[in-house]
């Protein structure tokens, strides 16, 4: 048993997330968490909106609200859904509170005292027309590096390179299309990565097992061109963490607040002191999983997220936690995921193009999207969503072959034998065989979700199911009950285990049908199956069960072709 700290990447505040962001970060956070639980590890797995920044004031003054009442809100929207979704935080929390205030300011200040913060009297973007400055998000131009002509100031979504606003080509603002902008002076601090650059460099290095997705990202910024360059954190804007060194001011900074990329991944440490807070722990409860002089050096932590975010957990947060020279806990393993496309283009929340959580959610249970996202996860390269794939994905995954085979199952033994388990002879021929396949494809199965291989992990669950409904078509109780009751007996005993055993080998994919199968089993063991033939035994001749209602509805034709024109427009 370990322990495992688990975050995913935090969703911007600014509006309801589509499945392209559930499905790069956060469902994959929870599918490994929910893993991890039921292998015995103890597991802190920590998310929270993401609320500074330009986007978070967009979006308020979009929704006509104050911009910590627009917060405060989405706040709690975003946790319903997550609920929804079964996404099983231990906390979710809030890139606003008072504990990331304190951290963050608290990073400042020792990134000061260990001279990796520098004062530059910068060159900033101003517009008349706006009258203001225009950090980041409020100016789009054309990328200096490869010609995307929509990058926004601090990142080019075509290339993924970090930029600052003033490194575009052809700008204009973002709020009035003005292209009359002017430079003025201003002062902001710099975090100097590249003073730490060899220390990020070796840190890299020692990541072998990182998958290339993530470590080719981050040696591209490390090494092309003029290498790791340093980062303005701080910003002419009213929303957002004071500029302060520790609890002291900053002189000179006032009415500045730093860069939503400065203090988001902090939160990922102030998560965890609002969790020890809401849970009425200690501090020393919370430092055992961030610090290594408090016992954290024998936590394994993972991040999900999706591939425009690795620079930043490679890059700018590994700099804040190295260059602070205190014993921070580093990440472990990066877990990056390709984008997933809807019907021929991308996912947007600008353009309200695909589908988004809550009207996920108004058409179907959690897990039909589990399922399905998980299973078609975008690992090796972009996946693609259409509603005539997830159709028949579900339709066939879980309806024909899991739901199939629990009410094949259920059904005949009620109607043979009862409603309990059935006493019978020796597990059969068939059952043999069956256990035997179920053993080897188990171990290949733990294989794919310790290494979190979702789509691999998917595959082998199917086919474990699958294993499943071909024993019941080889063993075929309901004809060798006419000649050898004995016999079927014994086969729907095994079957009926074996429902057990899927409920807690499938709970970390599809946790609502998993608990609807334990509930129908009459049985909350959910105890790992480290042996099948043992695990297939747990449930004894005279347990009681119950035919569980229809697992799984299909989806009908009609279904579909109604949601393809709803959601063919974009929303508001
Ligand atoms: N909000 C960012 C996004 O949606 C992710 C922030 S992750 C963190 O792309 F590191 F900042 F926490
Ligand atoms: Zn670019």
């Amino acid at each position: 048993m370990s322990r495992i700290l688990i975050t995913s990447a935090l969703p911007y505040i600014n509006g309801i997330k589509h499945l392209g962001n559930l499905v790069g970060s956060q469902l994959p956070a929870d599918l490994y968490a929910r893993y991890c639980r039921a292998r015995g590890h103890e597991v802190l797995f920590l998310c929270a909106t993401d609320e500074h920044g330009t986007p978070a004031e967009l979006a308020a003054a979009k929704a006509d609200m104050p911009v910590d009442a627009y917060c405060s809100q989405m706040h709690r929207t975003q946790a319903r859904l997550a609920a929804g979704f079964g996404l099983s935080f231990d906390h979710f929390g809030r890139s606003s509170s008072p504990q990331n205030h304190r951290l963050t300011q608290y990073f400042a200040g020792r990134l000061a005292e260990n001279g990796y913060i520098s004062e530059v009297s910068e060159k900033m973007v101003y517009s008349p027309a706006d009258g203001r400055f225009l950090p980041d998000r409020y100016i789009e131009g054309t990328c200096p590096n490869c010609g995307y002509d929509r990058a926004r100031g601090d990142q080019c979504e075509n290339c993924t390179k970090q930029l600052d606003p003033t490194d575009l080509l052809e700008p204009r603002s973002a709020i009035s299309g003005a292209t009359d902008l002017e430079v003025r002076e201003t002062k902001h601090l710099f975090l100097r990565q590249s003073a730490l650059k060899d220390d990020i460099d070796s840190w890299i290095d020692s990541k072998a097992d990182w998958p290339v997705l993530t470590t080719s990202i981050a040696k591209k910024w490390l090494h092309d061109g003029d290498g790791l360059q340093d980062r303005g954190i701080t910003r002419d804007l009213d929303w957002g963490i004071p500029v302060k060194k520790g609890d002291e001011s900053w002189p000179g900074m006032e009415g500045k607040v730093f860069y939503v990329w400065f203090d988001a991944p902090i939160e990922y440490i102030a998560c965890a002191a609002e969790w020890a807070e809401a849970q009425g722990k200690d501090e020393e409860d919370w430092w055992r999983w961030w610090r290594t002089d408090a016992g954290a050096e024998d936590v394994r932590y993972v991040q999900f997220m999706g591939k425009d975010n690795v620079p930043f957990h490679t890059l700018t947060f590994p700099s804040t936690l190295i260059g602070s020279r205190d014993p921070w806990k580093l990440v472990d393993y990066i877990k990056s995921f390709n984008y997933l496309n809807y019907d021929g283009g991308q996912f947007s929340t600008s353009q309200g193009r695909g589908i988004f959580q809550d009207d996920a959610l108004e058409i179907l249970p959690a897990d039909y999207w589990r399922w399905w996202l998980l299973s078609n996860a975008p690992e090796s390269s972009d996946s693609e969503f259409t509603w005539e794939k997830f159709q028949t994905g579900v339709n066939k995954d879980l309806a024909d072959v899991l739901g199939n085979f629990v009410s094949r199952v259920t059904k005949f033994c009620r109607s043979k034998f009862g409603e309990e388990v059935p006493e019978g002879g020796e597990i059969t021929e068939d059952g043999r065989r069956l256990i035997g396949e179920l053993n080897t494809r188990l171990a290949t199965y733990v294989g794919h979700m310790d290494a979190i291989e979702v789509r691999k992990a998917a595959a082998e669950l199917r086919a474990i199911w699958v294993a499943g409904n071909e024993f019941l078509q080889t063993a075929a109780p309901w004809t060798s009950f006419k000649t050898d009751p004995e016999r079927a007996a014994a086969d729907i005993r095994l079957a009926l285990n074996l429902i057990r055993v899927y409920a807690v080998l499938s709970a970390p994919f599809i946790p609502g049908a998993a608990a609807t199968l334990l509930e129908a089993m009459c049985t909350d063991d959910t105890g790992w199956p480290s042996d099948m033939e043992a695990a297939l035994a747990v449930l004894e001749a005279g347990h009681g069960f119950s035919v569980p209602d229809t697992l799984f509805a299909k989806i009908g034709d009609e279904d579909r072709e109604g949601w393809e024109v709803r959601f063919a427009g974009g929303r508001g």
